[in-house]
């Protein structure tokens, strides 16, 4: 494991990393399985019994795709990108059931149905030609890394979606949201205990089973949902960040406080 890697326990009694330089969980404190479950694979029951072909954009060590094998059947292909060739391998023997992850061993060494692209995803997205069925985005926190979450990105992300597709991740702020509504994308809610945990989108209307209200999509029309930006896929994570920042100063758009207060006003 990288020296900057740390392994904790979640508190569904399962190994997460944390990120020393990065100071960034890779996986939520509250469970890295159950995440990989509740936020990425359960949603992805709503899809009819047929072949599916799934994205894992930043595999890491695998938690999503590894629910994925243990819960959807008829899993035509996997396509795992991840720019860390360490945490792959870290893979084939972290926490979890064995079979599974020798499955994911001899995948990579020997390509059979899971596809190894040890690479940025904004190069991956763009050499391929492949549909995909589920599409797993499970990038660090945009703050930290906005080239993982601009909306340039998610329009390339939305156009290898087939129309059926399901676009999952534990996301749910602002920018990302306001990033697939301009990819024209549905979008929903991933609700655990009526609290959001995640983002559902698709292009079927029909398979959004919470979708986000009047208010959270007034919400997208304020400065706080200003997207990332990154027209030919390659800037660097600070240029976005700063970017962003010009542009929110110079927005006359109103701010995310002003409409919650304004709600608030109509409701008493
Ligand atoms: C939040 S972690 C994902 C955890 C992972 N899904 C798992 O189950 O272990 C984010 C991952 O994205 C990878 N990553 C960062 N930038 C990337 C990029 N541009 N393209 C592909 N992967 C990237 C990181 O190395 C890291 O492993």
């Amino acid at each position: 494991m990288d020296k900057e890697i740390e392994i904790y326990k979640t508190q569904d009694g399962s190994l997460g990393l944390y990120n020393k330089r990065l100071k960034e969980v890779y996986h939520s404190k509250f469970g890295a399985k159950k995440e990989a479950f509740e936020k990425f694979v359960e949603p992805c029951f709503i899809l009819p019994s047929k072949p599916l072909d799934i994205l894992d954009i930043c595999y890491g060590i695998g938690y999503n795709t590894k629910t994925a094998l243990l819960y959807l059947k008829n899993i035509n292909s996997i396509d795992c990108v991840e720019t860390n060739p360490a945490l792959v391998r870290q893979s084939f023997c972290f926490d979890f059931d064995e079979k599974i992850n020798k499955t994911i061993e001899n995948n990579f060494k020997n390509e059979n149905f899971i596809h190894f692209f040890i690479e940025d995803i904004r190069k991956m997205i763009k050499k391929t030609n492949k549909k995909y069925d589920i599409i797993f985005h499970d990038g660090f926190a945009p703050y930290k890394q906005p080239s993982v979450w601009s909306e340039d990105l998610i329009k390339e992300i939305s156009k290898k979606m087939k129309p059926d597709a399901l676009y999952l991740t534990y996301n749910h702020s602002k920018p990302v949201l306001n990033a697939l509504k301009g990819a024209n994308l549905y979008i929903g809610k991933t609700l655990k205990n009526s609290k959001t945990i995640g983002t559902v989108a698709s292009f079927n209307k029909e398979l959004i089973i919470n979708p986000l209200d009047n208010f959270d999509i007034e919400t997208l029309n304020t400065k706080s949902a200003i997207t990332y930006k990154d027209k030919n896929l390659n800037l660097k994570d600070e240029e976005i960040l700063k970017n962003r920042q010009k542009e929110v100063n110079n927005s006359t758009l109103v701010s995310l406080s002003h409409i919650i207060k304004k709600r608030i006003k109509e409701n008493t």
